[in-house]
């Protein structure tokens, strides 16, 4: 039975998904293990207020399980040595250089992980690839530690994570699916097993499914083309639905009717953010035109293409009805996060629509109840559209959402936050230039209360 867990890679997946395991199975001792000195510091804060991510219920189970059997450190070395279980859950970005530049997955990290297990592993080890890899990772992984020439064996496996921002917590206690793809040997089928007693500590041995690796790799980004597809898809139906009468929200729930259809995931929004849509469609993308694969290459891309879309058209909508000009105008923007419930930006649809804005001149004025200042202007500033100090020039962060309105032409929603449902959207009103215009990327508020007030509201799809 497995006693010591290591993983490497204290970000938004390694840190819940290790507390959970943590929590759940008090008897094996997890030690998650990071580069970033910060990062591990703000996971042992003492307060549990500046845990590195914003996550609902994740300070109460490291609360419980952190000293106990649950440590953050950045002595890697150290944690690879005494673990029988490795798990990497490095970050796996977009190439942005090189061949494969701006589509491949970038597997210099995981490619480092690697290497450092094979120099300091002197005991056989269970690897398990947390992160989100192209199919066929493991064959490389498996190449470097085959090569240590010092007897240690080891297996990999594969055991994606499905969780999403904001629900992680709901997600790691009662997960759809766990998935783990292993070698079908008998040592193979062994550390399967080792993997699957350790999740049975509190998931159903029914949702625990077992595959080869390559199916497992590969039902990850399958997972996610499917989702980010929907989204992609009714976002399509939301622009239809604008030039004919129909509203996208009675057309999502009459098919979501249908079970086969199925009624989650089918809000039509500004467009998908989050770090791992994008990313991981363009390196599906990447995959099948290695292949050759030109038609399955192209089917998938539209989903990106049509995501890009639909946040440009949000931007454009917003100029030509403020009589088609910005300059000078104070915007405000409601939310910079990618999605609610979380602190994460990466690849937030608010970043391309403030950039669209700014490009026009516009004053955008930022409130995000979770999101630091100088995340949102590094969000911005890494475009880079124009200087840094010209997005200072353009670009406010307020702490209250009364002072990012106060003066302003219109108001953009781009992250459906709970708490801007319940503001005082009258003495908004007031605080406004008139006429008031609401541009709602989430359709989020309440249509009837503010037209009462007085505001021109717009919402997508409808
Ligand atoms: P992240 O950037 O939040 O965290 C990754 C961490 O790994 C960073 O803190 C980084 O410092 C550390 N790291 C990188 N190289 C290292 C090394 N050699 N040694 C030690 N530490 C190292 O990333 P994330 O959002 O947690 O995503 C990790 C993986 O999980 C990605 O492959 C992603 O696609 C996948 N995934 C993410 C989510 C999500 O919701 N964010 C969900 C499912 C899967
Ligand atoms: C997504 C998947 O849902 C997870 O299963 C997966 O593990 C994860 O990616 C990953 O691999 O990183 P996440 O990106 O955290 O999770 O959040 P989602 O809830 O999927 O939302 C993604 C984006 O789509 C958000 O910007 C969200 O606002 C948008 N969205 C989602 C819509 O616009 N409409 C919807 O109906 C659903």
């Amino acid at each position: 039975m497995i006693k010591n867990i290591c993983c490497i890679g204290a970000g938004y997946v390694g840190g819940p998904t290790m507390a959970v395991i943590a929590q759940k199975c008090p008897h094996i001792k997890v030690t998650v293990v990071d580069l970033n000195q910060d990062r591990i510091d703000a996971w042992n804060d003492e307060s549990l207020e500046n845990l590195p991510i914003y996550e609902p219920g994740l300070d109460e189970v490291v609360k419980e399980a952190r000293g106990r059997n649950l440590f953050f450190s950045t002595e890697v070395d150290k944690a690879i040595d005494e673990a029988e279980m490795i798990f990497i859950s490095v970050n796996t970005p977009t190439k942005t250089y090189g061949v494969g530049k701006g589509m491949a997955a970038d597997l210099k990290y995981i490619e480092l992980c690697a290497r450092q297990i094979a120099r300091v592993a002197k005991t056989d080890k269970i690897v398990v690839e947390k992160s989100t890899l192209p199919v066929r990772t493991a064959q490389a992984i498996k190449d470097i530690l085959d090569h240590t020439g010092n007897g240690v064996n080891f297996q990999i496996l594969s055991n994606p994570e499905f969780l999403a921002e904001g629900t992680a917590m709901e997600d790691l206690f009662a997960p759809d699916r766990v998935l783990i793809g292993g070698d079908i040997t008998p040592e193979g089928e062994k550390a399967i097993k080792q993997l699957f007693d350790i999740y049975s500590n509190w998931v159903p041995k029914d949702k625990i499914l077992t595959t080869n690796v390559w199916s497992s790799e590969l039902s990850k980004l399958t997972a996610n083309a499917f989702l980010a597809q929907r989204v992609s898809s009714i976002n399509a139906m939301s622009e239809l639905c604008e030039k004919t009468g129909a509203d996208v929200n009675e057309v999502a729930r009459a098919i979501g009717m249908d079970s086969r259809i199925g009624s989650k995931f089918l809000k039509a929004s500004v467009g998908f953010g989050g770090s791992c849509f994008q990313k991981d469609i363009l390196n599906l993308v990447y995959i099948a035109q290695s292949y050759g694969l030109k038609e399955v290459a192209d089917y998938w891309e539209q989903v990106i293409i049509m995501n890009d879309h639909q946040k440009r058209r949000f931007a454009k909508n917003i100029i030509s009805t403020l009589y088609n000009t910005v300059s000078g105008k104070k915007i405000a923007f409601l939310g910079w996060a990618f999605k609610k419930d979380t602190n994460d930006t990466r690849e937030s649809a608010a970043i391309y629509v403030a950039d669209d804005l700014i490009s026009e001149r516009a004053l955008v004025s930022v409130f995000d109840p979770k999101v630091e200042k100088k995340q949102i202007f590094f969000d911005l500033n890494y475009l880079e559209s124009r200087t840094n100090e010209e997005n200072e020039l353009y670009m406010k962060v307020e702490n209250s959402p009364y002072d990012a309105i106060k003066d302003s032409h219109a108001i953009a929603v781009l992250t459906e936050w709970d708490e801007f449902k319940n503001y005082d959207w009258k003495k908004i009103y007031d605080s406004m230039l008139k006429p008031a215009f609401v541009f709602d990327g989430r359709n989020l508020l309440n249509k009837k209360e503010l037209e009462e007030i007085g505001f021109v509201y717009q919402t997508i799809g409808s």
